[in-house]
C-alpha cells in the first residue's frame, strides 16, 4: 500500500475516538486491504452486503416464501466448528491460563500473529464493526470493535449484536474503552485472483490476550471462531473482566416462569452442547397455568444488584443455534422465530423449493434435497443432509415468547441456577444443593457423556465445569474461587438456589426415566416450590431430591414410584462417581478452592466412603 493510500485510511476514519482511529490505521497498515469500510448497521447496508455475498457465491438467497429475507451459506468442509485445540489464552503468566486452556507467551504469540496478519487482507475489504454486547443503555455498556475481512461475518454480527453508527457515536461520546477484536479469514487475493465462496486458511488461531482484553482470530470464517462478540468476548474475555470486577460471565440460558398465582421466577441454566439448552430456553410448559418466557439461550452476564441479588442479562441480540434436532414437533417456538425470516443458515441442506432443511426439522423427510456439500440427497443416501453442527442465525426479537424484560438494562433477578448434563446413570433427575458452596461443587463437577456428534469415543464421561470448559478465559481453579467469593459479595438470602438436573437418566429397561422437553416444566415447578418452601424433598448424601409425589404428574402416564426411580442415589454408582470426581479435582492442584475440597470431604463422609 502506498504512502498516499495509507493517508486515505486515516482521513476516511469517521471517528473522533483517537484510540479507535489509531488502531484501525495500524491494522490497515498491517493487513493491507484494498479498502477500509466502516459498518453503519443500516438495513440498506445489509441489503447491499448480502447482495454482494450472493454475487460472489458465499450466500444463496432462499426463494421459498417460508424463509423471507433469508440466506444459506456453505462453509469449506474443513471449517465447520469451533477449534478448541487452536484456541489460546495468552496471559502474561502461564499459571493464569490454567490446565483447561492452551497457552503461549503473549509477546511470542503477538509477534507470530503479526507475521500472519501482515498482508492477510490483500485484495479484500476491511470492515470495521463497532458493536455493543448487552443493552446500549446499560450502566456500563460493554463495547467492542471487530475488524474483519468477511462480509458474512458483518451480516452475522448484525444479527447477534447491536452494531454500527449508533454504537460508534456512543463510544465516542463516552470516550469509552472497547475490546479490539481482529479477525481475518487468512486468504489474501493476488491481483486478478478469483475468490472462493468460503475463503479460510488451514492454519487457524483463536487467540485471547486477557490483560489487554483483546482478541486475534485468524484462518476461520465459522461462527464461534469469527463472530468475536460471542464466545471470544462475551465468555472468554468477559469472564476475566467479571473476575476483576466482581460479576459472572456464564454459558447459560435464562428462562422466566410465571406460576398460576402470577408470581414470576427467573431460572438460569448451564448445559454442555447437545443437552437441550435451546429447547429449555424456548420451553412450552405442559403444566396447567404456567407460563414460560425466553430471556436468553446461550450467555448470561450476572451482576450483584442493589439489594444483593444476582441479576442476569443476555448480552446477545440473536440466536446462533444448532439446527439439527430443532423441529416443528419438539421446538415450535424456535421454528416460528426462524421462519419469520431475516436469518442466515450455515451448512444446512437446500430443498427443491428454495428453502432449507435439516435432520429433525419436520417429521416427514423430503424426497430430494441438495446436501450441505452440494450433492444430490435422498432419504436412501445413507448420510445426513445437513452438517451435524449446521446453524441458524436469527434475531432474538423474532421469538414470540421473548420476555419484555429482555430489554431491561439491568436485567432480571435470578432465582435459581440449574446445572445439567447428559448421564445414563448416577445423576438423579433433579437434586437441590445443600448450600451455595455445595452448588458450586455440583457445577464444578458437572459431567456429560460424549455423543456421536463429537469426535472420540461415545458415552465417555467428560467433566465440564459450569458448561464453561472451552470458555473460561483464565485459570479454572481461580474461576471456581471467584464463584465462591460471590456468596460474601451478595445478600445470602437473595442468592439463587442451585439444582443439578439430568433429563437423560435411563430406567431399568434402558428407556428414558423422564419424558423431558415440555415436561421439564414439572421439574422447574418443583424447584420453584422448593424456593417457596412448598415442595417436599428427601435428604440424600448428594443433596435434596424430590419425594415421589412432590412432582406434579397430572396428565402424565407416570407414578410417584417412577419419580423415585428417576431420583434414586445408588451407592455403587456413587462410589465410582466419587473416584472420578477425585481424579478430576486432582487436575486443579493447588488452585482448587478450600471450600470445594471441604465439599468433597463432606460428600465422602455422607456416602460413608
Ligand atoms: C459456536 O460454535 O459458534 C457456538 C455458538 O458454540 P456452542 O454452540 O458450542 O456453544
Ligand atoms: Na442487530
Ligand atoms: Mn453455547
Amino acid at each position: 500500500m502506498s504512502e498516499s493510500s495509507d493517508q486515505k485510511v486515516i482521513d476516511a476514519a469517521p471517528t473522533t475516538h483517537a484510540k479507535l482511529a489509531a488502531w484501525v490505521q495500524e491494522i490497515a497498515e498491517l493487513t493491507k486491504p484494498d479498502r477500509v469500510y466502516w459498518v453503519d448497521g443500516t438495513q440498506e447496508e445489509n441489503d447491499r452486503l448480502t447482495a454482494e455475498l450472493v454475487e460472489t457465491g458465499t450466500l444463496k438467497r432462499l426463494t421459498d416464501p417460508s424463509f423471507p429475507n433469508s440466506f444459506a451459506a456453505f462453509s469449506d468442509p474443513k471449517d465447520v466448528a469451533r477449534v478448541e485445540e487452536r484456541t489460546f489464552i495468552c496471559s502474561e503468566d502461564e499459571k493464569d491460563a490454567g490446565f483447561t486452556n492452551n497457552w503461549e507467551n503473549p509477546v511470542k504469540m503477538k509477534s507470530m500473529l503479526t507475521g500472519l496478519f501482515d498482508g492477510a487482507m490483500r485484495g479484500r475489504t476491511m470492515y470495521v464493526i463497532p458493536f455493543v454486547m448487552g443493552p446500549l443503555d446499560a450502566e456500563q455498556p460493554q463495547y467492542g470493535v471487530e475488524i474483519t475481512d468477511s462480509a458474512y461475518v458483518v451480516a452475522s454480527m448484525r444479527i447477534m449484536a447491536l452494531i454500527g453508527d449508533k454504537v460508534l457515536r456512543q463510544i465516542e461520546a463516552e470516550d469509552a474503552f472497547f475490546v479490539p477484536a481482529l479477525h481475518s479469514v487468512g486468504a489474501p487475493l493476488a491481483p486478478g485472483q478469483q475468490d472462493v465462496a468460503w475463503p479460510c486458511n488451514e492454519d487457524k488461531w483463536i487467540v485471547h490476550f486477557p490483560e489487554e482484553r483483546s482478541i486475534w482470530s485468524y484462518g476461520s470464517g465459522y461462527g464461534g471462531n469469527a463472530l468475536l462478540g460471542k464466545k471470544c468476548y462475551a465468555l472468554r474475555i468477559a469472564s476475566v473482566m467479571a473476575r476483576d470486577e466482581g460479576w459472572l460471565a456464564e454459558h447459560m440460558l435464562i428462562l422466566k416462569l410465571t406460576n398460576p398465582e402470577g408470581k414470576s421466577y427467573n431460572i438460569a441454566g448451564a448445559f454442555p452442547s447437545a443437552c437441550g439448552k435451546t429447547n429449555l430456553a424456548l420451553l412450552d410448559p405442559t403444566i396447567e397455568g404456567w407460563k414460560a418466557e425466553t430471556l436468553g439461550d446461550d450467555i448470561n452476564w450476572m451482576r450483584i444488584g442493589k439489594d444483593g441479588e444476582l441479576r442476569g442479562v443476555n448480552p446477545e441480540y440473536g440466536l446462533f443455534g444448532v439446527a439439527p434436532g430443532t423441529g416443528w414437533s419438539n421446538n415450535p417456538n424456535a421454528m416460528n422465530a426462524i421462519t419469520k425470516g431475516n436469518s442466515i443458515f450455515t451448512n444446512v441442506a437446500l430443498t427443491d423449493e428454495g428453502g432449507v432443511w435439516w435432520e429433525g426439522m419436520t417429521d416427514e423427510v423430503p424426497a430430494h434435497l441438495t446436501d450441505w456439500l452440494g450433492n444430490d440427497w435422498t432419504p436412501e443416501s445413507g448420510r445426513v443432509a445437513a452438517h451435524p453442527n449446521s446453524r441458524f442465525c436469527t434475531p432474538i426479537d423474532q421469538v414470540d415468547m421473548l420476555s419484555q424484560e429482555y430489554y431491561s438494562p439491568d436485567g432480571v433477578e435470578i432465582h435459581a441456577i440449574l446445572f445439567g448434563g447428559r448421564r445414563k446413570t448416577t445423576i438423579p433427575l433433579v437434586t437441590q444443593a445443600r448450600s451455595w458452596a455445595h452448588g458450586i461443587f455440583m457445577g464444578s463437577t458437572l459431567s456429560s457423556e460424549t455423543t456421536a456428534a463429537a469426535a472420540g469415543a461415545v458415552g465417555v464421561v467428560r467433566r465440564d465445569p459450569m458448561a464453561m470448559l472451552p470458555f473460561i478465559g483464565y485459570n479454572a481453579g481461580d474461576y471456581l474461587k471467584h464463584w465462591d467469593s460471590i456468596e460474601s459479595k451478595a445478600n445470602p438470602a437473595r442468592l439463587p438456589k442451585i439444582f443439578l438436573v439430568n433429563w437423560f437418566r435411563r430406567d431399568a429397561d434402558g428407556g428414558f426415566a423422564w419424558p423431558g422437553f415440555g415436561d421439564n416444566s414439572r421439574v422447574l415447578k418443583w424447584a420453584i416450590d422448593r424456593i417457596e418452601g412448598k415442595a417436599e424433598a428427601v435428604e440424600t448424601p448428594i443433596g435434596f431430591v424430590p419425594t415421589g409425589d412432590s412432582i406434579d404428574l397430572t396428565g402424565l402416564d407416570m407414578t410417584p414410584a417412577d419419580v423415585e426411580a428417576a431420583v434414586v442415589v445408588d451407592k455403587d454408582e456413587w462410589a465410582t462417581e466419587l473416584a472420578s470426581i477425585q481424579e478430576w479435582y486432582a487436575k486443579f492442584g493447588e488452585a482448587l478452592p478450600a471450600s470445594l475440597r471441604a465439599e468433597l470431604e463432606g460428600l465422602k463422609e455422607r456416602l460413608g466412603a
